[in-house]
């Protein structure tokens, strides 16, 4: 069942329906008009609470319409509107929330410390720690969404920023708690830990400083490491900078992977021939990530704030409006993929953009990408079929990702006739 057009509020539109199956919904809205003008303000997230009022809102649900907002960032620009320069500084999502010449300063710093070469070497450590997520789930009736496509890139993530190895569980607990949907009764719980993981970092960036002046930090190959060195070239970050690229990357980087993992699995479990072709030709794999990005994008819609009056598909846009950038919508646009509403694993032109386009490009794609793959292929060892044990659970708490809290499968350790 797809939200009406004329939906007078945003909880309309964010209903379980829609969390369940958006599409439909994104369908009637694209055909209806790809640049559309809302009658409420889309809150998509808690600071946009502070919209002004007269501001509007779009949505934007056709594919060139879309990549026309994510190539103009001087037109568009990803710094929340109606939150002051100073929140901004203090913004948790710094990076994701600026705009040039900060974000190109930011950015040159990070592309250092995230290298192809860095991320291609994670892989026998992504591995390892698959085989051993694996080695847990046993196999059987398995719930993969909580067992597997969950943990997975928490710990990768942390392992990146240079958590050691006995920290890694508890720094899964805390940002749990950070990603975790605020609830009265466990709200000051979340709060104290997710102080801690802060306090965490703070406390390695101390520690890795001081060795760097000691000269006893020989500046390892980890991020914070390569963080530290990249701004030995330019100019140095402040802490609470070098603090918030770390949270960043584990929030960008944690639900998004996770959702990516759990939402092809979904599929798979459905499909036997894709589990099969995955199987029989691995070199499979790549197109089928591919394909589940853009068949159920893991961010769904971001924002972008119009800088000065402009016009998007033919509609007048003012200066300050809001501009939701459907991604999920866009990436099942007819004017743009053959058979958009179904899977391919094998489709070949595929532009997607649920990884973004320009300047804010995900920083982290070839991560979640090496990610799913090596779990893929080591599911694909182990297990010949997979099929559904009970029903799955979408995720319903954030309106901007989509994914399954609860994926129950039955992994089979010999394969079907
Ligand atoms: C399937 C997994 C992922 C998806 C679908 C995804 C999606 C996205 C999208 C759509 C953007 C662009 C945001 C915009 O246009 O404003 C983005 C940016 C970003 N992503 Fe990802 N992401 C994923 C995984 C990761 C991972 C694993 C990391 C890091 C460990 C990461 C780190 C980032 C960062 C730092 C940015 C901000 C880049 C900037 O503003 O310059 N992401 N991601």
């Amino acid at each position: 069942m797809s939200a009406s057009l004329d939906a007078a509020r945003d909880e309309d539109l964010f209903t379980a329906e829609f969390f369940d199956d958006p599409y439909p919904t994104y369908r009637a809205f694209r055909e209806h008009d790809p640049v559309l003008q809302l009658p409420f303000n889309l809150r998509l997230e808690q600071a946009q609470e502070q919209f002004h009022d007269e501001s509007h809102s779009w949505l934007v649900t056709g594919y060139e319409e879309c990549a026309e907002v994510l190539r103009d960032h001087r037109r568009y620009s990803s710094a929340v509107a109606g939150v002051s320069a100073e929140e901004q500084e203090r913004a948790r999502l710094v990076l994701i929330n600026t705009d040039p010449p900060r974000h190109t300063r930011m950015r040159a710093m990070l592309n250092k410390a995230f290298t192809p070469r860095r991320i291609a070497a994670l892989e026998p450590w992504v591995r390892t720690l698959v085989t051993q997520l694996l080695d847990e789930a046993g196999d059987g009736p398995v719930d993969v969404a909580t067992t597997v496509a969950e943990p997975l890139p928490i710990m990768v993530i942390a392992s990146l920023i240079g958590v050691s190895r006995e920290d890694l569980m508890t720094f899964k607990m805390w940002s749990d708690a950070m990603v975790a949907v605020p609830e009265p009764d466990t709200i000051d719980d979340n709060r104290a830990k997710t102080q801690a993981m802060f306090d965490y970092i703070g406390a390695m960036l101390v520690d890795r400083r001081a060795a760097l002046e000691s000269g006893s930090d020989a500046l390892g190959d980890d991020f914070l490491g390569a963080l530290l060195r990249a701004e030995q070239d330019e100019a140095p970050l402040e802490d609470w900078e070098i603090t918030s690229f770390c949270v960043l990357l584990l929030l960008a980087g944690n639900e998004t992977t996770r959702n990516l993992i759990s939402c092809l699995l979904n599929v798979a479990a459905d499909r036997p021939d894709i589990w099969k072709a995955l199987g029989d030709d691995r070199s499979s794999i790549h197109p089928a990530i591919e394909e589940s990005l853009r068949f159920d994008s893991p961010v769904q819609i971001l924002n972008r704030w119009a800088t000065q009056p402009t016009v998007l598909g033919g509609h007048h846009i003012a200066a300050g409006d809001n501009v939701a950038v459907a991604y999920a919508a866009g990436n099942r646009d007819p004017r743009q993929f053959s058979e958009p509403e179904q899977f391919v694993a094998t489709r070949m032109e595929n532009r997607h953009i649920a990884f973004g386009i320009g300047i804010h490009f995900c920083l982290g794609a070839p991560l979640a990408r090496l990610e799913t793959a090596v779990l893929i292929e080591e599911m694909l060892d182990r297990y010949p079929s997979i099929s559904r044990s009970g029903p799955p659970r979408f995720q319903r708490a954030a309106r901007v990702v989509r994914g399954l809290t609860s994926l129950p499968l039955e992994l089979g350790t010999s394969a079907r006739l």
